[in-house]
């Protein structure tokens, strides 16, 4: 009999992928340490995902729970992700008459200026760039600012406020972890509250003043709904996307398929299975349910790891082979169901905008540091460094 298993020793794990596959293989439902549950397969992951018995708001109560009154603990108890219905497809549908297709199109210009800008400005030591500093981490928190229209001037700033943020988002939060995000959250608050009150009287042509207008359009939207929504689309684009293409790059320059590489959406598709960012997401069960044959009992917490469903070799053939031709159902690493990322097609826009100005500058790029160093900050897997030879 193994140990049941601990999220918390995933950042123990240089591969995860082969205690993924035991999981998967054990049963339907895994039960874990904590007393949670787990899936682990594409088709028990997605049935999760899709059935509304199946519901993510309790999060929300319980960081309202967790955290002292202020604006971290507005933020996490309304953030999209932790609604549920009626609240969620209200919030949804009208961020989705503000943050459109047509304003991720326009933006494309500009994210592809800003990828080869902060490309060309990568300092060469020795024959070898490092990107994740340089280029990985400012630019979807760049790409944020710009789209909501955030001055200039505070977009580093905002940028570390997301960041001392983020570590909430764990199993497990130390004191002092929890106590910088609530520092770092009510400087954040400020600043957005005050880009938001300068749409109110100078509106311009940017997400925010469209958010801006549904809040004030009928009280649809709630000023404290409106922040954590801003709040959080600096959190939910900002790791994922950097570690998506800092995974996505580490699994190209493994296998010496860089220089070759012509970043297209079928090359967009297989990083995005294959180097999964976000690892998990959590759901309850509201009800009594069978999942693949497994009685879930009402109000247990379920862990739906995405990264081991990308994997799951019963819906893809060789799954831990790099093969951008294959064929197969969606990768999960945007989630499924009512929770749908509302940034995959942003996200995928600036990895693409990233690969290209990175092969443009360095065709002959190949890996200068392994063994790599991966971090686990609760369900966000990525690379902290990644230096590439370039001479
Ligand atoms: C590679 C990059 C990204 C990945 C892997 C990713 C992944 C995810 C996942 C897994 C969820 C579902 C969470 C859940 O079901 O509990 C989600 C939701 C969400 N994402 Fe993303 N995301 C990425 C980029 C972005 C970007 C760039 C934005 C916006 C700027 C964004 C905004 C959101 C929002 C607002 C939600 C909540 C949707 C809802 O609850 O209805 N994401 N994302």
């Amino acid at each position: 009999m193994t140990e049941p298993f601990d999220p918390a020793t995933l950042r123990q794990l240089d591969d995860p992928f082969p205690r993924y596959a035991e999981l998967r293989a054990e049963a339907s439902v895994v039960a874990l340490a904590s007393g949670r549950s787990a899936v682990f397969g594409y088709d028990t992951a997605a049935f999760v995902l899709r059935d509304p018995r199946f519901r993510s708001g309790t999060l929300g109560t319980l960081y309202a729970s967790m955290l002292p009154p202020g604006a971290l603990r507005d933020e996490m108890s309304r953030r999209i992700n932790f609604l549920d219905p009626p609240d969620h497809p209200r919030v949804r549908g009208l961020v989705a008459t503000a943050f459109t297709p047509r304003r991720v199109r326009d933006l494309r210009g500009w994210i592809d200026a800003a990828a080869r800008r902060l490309v060309a400005e990568l300092p060469i030591v020795d024959g070898t760039v490092e990107v994740m500093a340089g280029l990985a981490h400012p630019l979807p928190s760049l790409v944020v600012s710009e789209l909501l229209g955030v001055s200039p001037e505070r977009r580093d700033e905002l940028t570390a406020l997301s960041d001392a943020i983020t570590p909430v988002f764990g199993t497990s939060v130390s004191a002092a972890d929890r106590d910088r995000a609530a520092a770092a959250a009510e400087v954040m608050h400020g600043i957005l509250g005050e880009e938001m009150d300068r749409r109110r009287t100078e509106p311009a042509d940017d997400l925010l003043t469209a958010l801006v207008g549904v809040e004030e359009d009928g009280e649809r939207l709630s000023h404290a709904e409106l922040m954590s929504l801003v709040a959080t689309l600096y959190s939910a684009g900002h790791r994922t996307t950097r570690d998506l293409f800092g995974n996505g790059l580490e699994l190209l320059v493994a296998r010496d398929a860089l220089p070759a590489a012509s970043p297209d959406a079928r090359l967009i598709d297989e990083i995005t299975r294959l180097a999964t960012p976000t690892h998990y997401v959590a759901r309850f069960a509201t009800e009594d349910v069978d999942v693949g044959g497994v009685p879930v009992a009402a109000g247990t917490p379920i862990m739906v790891f995405l990264a081991a469903a990308n994997r799951d070799p019963v819906v893809f053939e060789n799954p831990d082979t790099f093969d951008p031709d294959r064929s197969g159902p969606p990768a999960l690493s945007f989630a499924l169901g009512p929770h749908f990322c509302l940034g995959a097609s942003l996200a995928r826009v600036e990895v693409e905008a990233m690969f290209t100005a990175l092969v443009e500058r360095f065709p002959h790029a190949t890996a200068a540091d392994r063994p790599r160093r991966w971090h686990q900050r609760g369900p966000f897997r990525g690379l902290d460094q990644l230096t590439l030879h370039v001479a």
